[in-house]
């Protein structure tokens, strides 16, 4: 089956993934026939363990080159010019050994910010994490949702027009969750596309401008939130919806 593309024709995809095949050891892990990504809100990934979600996400940041297809970033294909215009953030956030304040200025001296601009830009994001005061903090002491709160900071330094998440907050609890889902809006609101994977329903629905369903390494479902949510097209939505195994 062919996969929808969810923007409307008349939108430009800002991320495409065509023909997309990986296989290992004779098993098909990822076949997406065409995915396109558009529109300007949050696209969520969703779909049981194992269904390639975060092969597709890898394949999308260029960090896993499939075995046959294509990607392309505003019709280019993903190559090192596209790859510094995107972030990404995992589930464990990958922090240095160092002061909070140096993994922001570790990112930003690599972006070739002067001493001054790099002080200010510090002070702006950590306040923007609610880190403020933090800022001689080791990393490695900060608790989960600060250390993943950092490590979105850290993303955002580099101010990428595309902010990859996968699974941001599953090892988070609900207060800490909050926290990063706010830090992702107002990215999302400033203009940073934003793809990311959740195995929370709830949190697709606060966050999702469109959907896309994975399933069995394939794209089942992709569209609009709204409508996935409120009248899902295939089985394996409405099978996922209602809490059932997507097989
Ligand atoms: N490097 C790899 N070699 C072999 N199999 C892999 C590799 N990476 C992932 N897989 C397999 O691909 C499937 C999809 O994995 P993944 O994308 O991590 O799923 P999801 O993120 O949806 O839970 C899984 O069955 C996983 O075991
Ligand atoms: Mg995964």
């Amino acid at each position: 089956m062919r996969d929808l593309p969810i923007l409307e024709s008349h939108d430009r995809p800002f991320l495409r993934a065509e023909d997309l095949v990986i296989t290992r050891n004779g098993r098909r892990l990822l076949d997406v026939a065409d995915l396109a990504l558009g529109g300007t809100g949050p696209t969520l990934f969703l779909g049981p363990n194992g269904a390639g979600k975060s092969l597709l996400l890898r394949c999308l940041h260029g960090l896993i080159v499939a075995d046959r297809g294509r990607v392309t970033q505003d019709g280019q294909p993903i190559g090192a010019e596209q790859r510094r215009r995107q972030a990404m953030v995992f589930q464990t956030p990958v922090l240095l050994r160092r002061s909070v304040a140096a993994n922001l200025d570790y990112v930003l001296k690599r972006r070739g910010l002067a001493r001054g601009a790099r002080r200010a830009r510090i002070a702006g994001l950590l306040e923007e994490g609610g880190l403020s005061g933090k800022d001689r903090q080791a990393a490695r002491s900060l608790s989960g949702g600060e250390a993943q709160r950092l490590a979105i900071l850290r993303a955002l330094a580099c101010d990428p027009e595309i902010l990859f998440l996968d699974e941001p907050t599953s090892a988070l609890d609900p207060a800490a969750t909050q926290d990063i889902e706010t830090m992702i809006l107002r990215a999302a609101r400033r203009g940073t596309r934003i793809v990311m994977i959740t195995h929370d329903i709830g949190q697709a629905r606060r966050l999702a401008h469109d959907i896309v369903l994975m399933q069995g390494g394939t794209v089942a479902e992709s569209g609009p939130a709204h409508d996935f949510f409120d009248d899902p097209q295939s089985q394996a939505g409405r099978r996922f919806l209602a809490g059932g195994l997507v097989l």
